[in-house]
């Protein structure tokens, strides 16, 4: 297969250069800037991208790669850092710019014979402007022998280089963030025309490779646990090892009492009738109520959750015999190694819940086989798989469920606020066809009661917080501009329809510095 090697040297773009090169259907990783050569070659790159990063080259302790990467006769593309990196490798000079260049500017193609620089910006003519974002403190001063520019801006004449004769490049410029609006086609030319490579990585040859690979794996008389929780990573997951090995797959539903309107039934109508599969629901409901009584603070209860999630999983999957694999639908970012900006461990500011410990306490070896996608492919297998849209396009969900979403202690009561605000919450959005544009959009029940009048009577009610967040990964959000009237529908139905609640507000916080959830 095909391969491209994206090597990180801490850009906050690094993920977004491999979801540009998939959606050009070409399989690319992301590796650490320490990666050795000797896995390099192993790796057997057909092009290498070099990320952008937050450091500058002539630094002493700047990140750097084994410049044999380099040498490889493999086509590169350097991206901002990355230009600075190959400009420094091959005998140029990088300088601090005057003035930080953050933002729009217009670049110009240049005329040039380099064969590699009139193949990466085919899509332009000479002389033509087109728009690109910058976002660098250093600058190409001065071009190694051999190298031209390409194209330039007023500020910025080394706004994309390339190396006369051979396939080396680098753009001062972002081309795989959306403020370069033609930056996917600039990563197009270099997969395609200076790399020629084909766009063969699609969802249905993964599919057909996962299958195999599992089926290899999982011996004839073994059995393979999987863990639902009525989200888009686990159901994929069971789809598939269900494809893979029919009923030797074991589904394990924990119905905790913290999850959404409906959900255990749709869970047991999709994977008991229209997928087959062994289902076991484990009825945990006022093991977990009883567990949590009495609890606010939000750590303690996650603790609480992921324990007691562990305990009757594993009891119920002791009843299965054979198992010898446990099934977890870990996602690429999750295993990425990217280079961290600021270096060193970074603090825990809320413990993610996952069935992370089970597998050493049962004795259970892993099956990950989503751990090459990011979400959206996840997706698109989802629906490779047959999976209804509905689920495919389903918004994340926290594996610690609608605790997070009560501020203070839970009780029934209150999860029944919460889980019939989120319904209407979701009924408007869609409504709105607004669901799929959002990362996430739930209520939030507060600790708080207020003055309100229906009727001629006073009330004295809860409050919800109504959250709706933009976001490409969950590590950034921004609070979503839901238009009024849709916010306004939002209110009057939760007020009216939600027994006990006499006021709605919005959430205009976004992340950092708030989270998106609450607790
Ligand atoms: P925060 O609240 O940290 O959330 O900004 C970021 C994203 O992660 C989800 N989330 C979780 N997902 N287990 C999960 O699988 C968890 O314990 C958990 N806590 C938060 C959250 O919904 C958001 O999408």
């Amino acid at each position: 297969m095909q391969k491209v090697l994206i090597i990180d040297f801490g850009s906050q773009y690094t993920q977004l250069i491999a979801r540009r090169v998939r959606q050009l259907r070409v399989y690319c990783e992301i590796h650490p800037n320490t990666i050795s050569i000797a896995r390099v070659i192993e790796f057997a790159p057909a092009a290498i991208i070099l990320s952008g990063g937050p450091s500058s080259v002539y630094e002493q302790d700047a990140p750097t790669t084994d410049p044999k990467i380099l040498d490889m006769q493999v086509p590169i593309l350097g991206l901002c850092y990355g230009q600075h990196l190959l400009t420094q490798h091959f005998g140029g000079k990088v300088v601090p710019s005057q003035h930080r260049e953050y933002g729009r500017a217009q670049a110009i193609r240049q005329k040039t014979d380099s064969k590699a620089g009139k193949a990466l910006l085919e899509a332009f003519n000479d002389g033509e402007s087109f728009e690109v974002w910058m976002s660098h403190g250093d600058r190409t001063e001065a071009l190694p022998a051999d190298f031209v520019a390409i194209a330039s801006t007023d500020s910025t004449p080394y706004a994309a280089i390339a190396h006369r004769t051979q396939p080396i490049m680098g753009l001062q410029f972002h081309p795989e963030v959306s403020h370069t609006p033609r930056g996917l086609e600039i990563i197009e030319a270099f997969l395609f025309n200076v790399c020629d490579l084909a766009p063969i990585w699609t969802m249905g040859a993964f599919l057909t490779t996962q299958i195999e690979a599992i089926r290899q794996r999982v011996g004839e008389n073994e059995r393979v646990i999987c863990g639902l929780s009525g989200g888009v990573d686990s159901s994929v997951v069971a789809a598939l090892l269900a494809r893979a090995l029919g009923d030797r797959v074991a589904c394990i539903f924990v119905d905790n009492g913290l999850v959404r309107r409906g959900e255990t039934a749709q869970v047991c109508e999709l994977f008991e009738h229209a997928f087959h599969v062994p289902l076991i629901v484990a009825d945990a409901r006022e093991r977990f109520l009883k567990a949590l009584a009495g609890v606010s603070d939000p750590e303690k209860k996650r603790k609480i959750i992921g324990a007691e999630f562990i305990n009757v999983f594993e009891a119920e999957a002791k009843r299965i015999g054979n198992a010898r694999y446990l099934a977890q639908g870990t996602l690429y970012p999750d295993v990425i190694e990217s280079v961290s900006a600021k270096g060193g461990p970074s603090v825990t500011i809320k413990s993610h819940h996952n069935v992370g410990g089970l597998p050493e306490r049962m004795n259970l070896e892993l099956i990950e086989p989503l751990r090459e996608l990011f979400k959206d492919e996840v997706r698109l297998l989802g629906a490779e798989l047959g999976l209804p849209t509905h689920l495919c396009q389903r918004q994340p969900f926290p594996g610690p469920g609608l605790a997070v979403r009560i501020l203070g202690p839970i009780t029934a009561e209150k999860l029944e606020v919460v889980r019939h605000a989120d319904a209407i919450i979701n009924d408007e959005i869609r409504a709105a066809n607004l669901y799929e544009k959002l990362w996430q959009s739930f209520a939030v029940l507060l600790p708080v009661r207020s003055v309100g009048v229906m009727g001629d009577g006073r009330t004295y009610e809860e409050a919800i917080a109504v959250r709706a967040v933009d976001s490409v990964d969950g590590m950034t959000a921004d609070w979503a501009r839901i238009p009024y009237e849709v916010l306004g529908r939002i209110s009057n139905r939760i007020i009216n329809e939600v027994h006990g609640v006499n006021r709605v507000v919005y959430d205009i916080s976004s992340k950092p510095p708030a989270t998106i959830e609450w607790e």
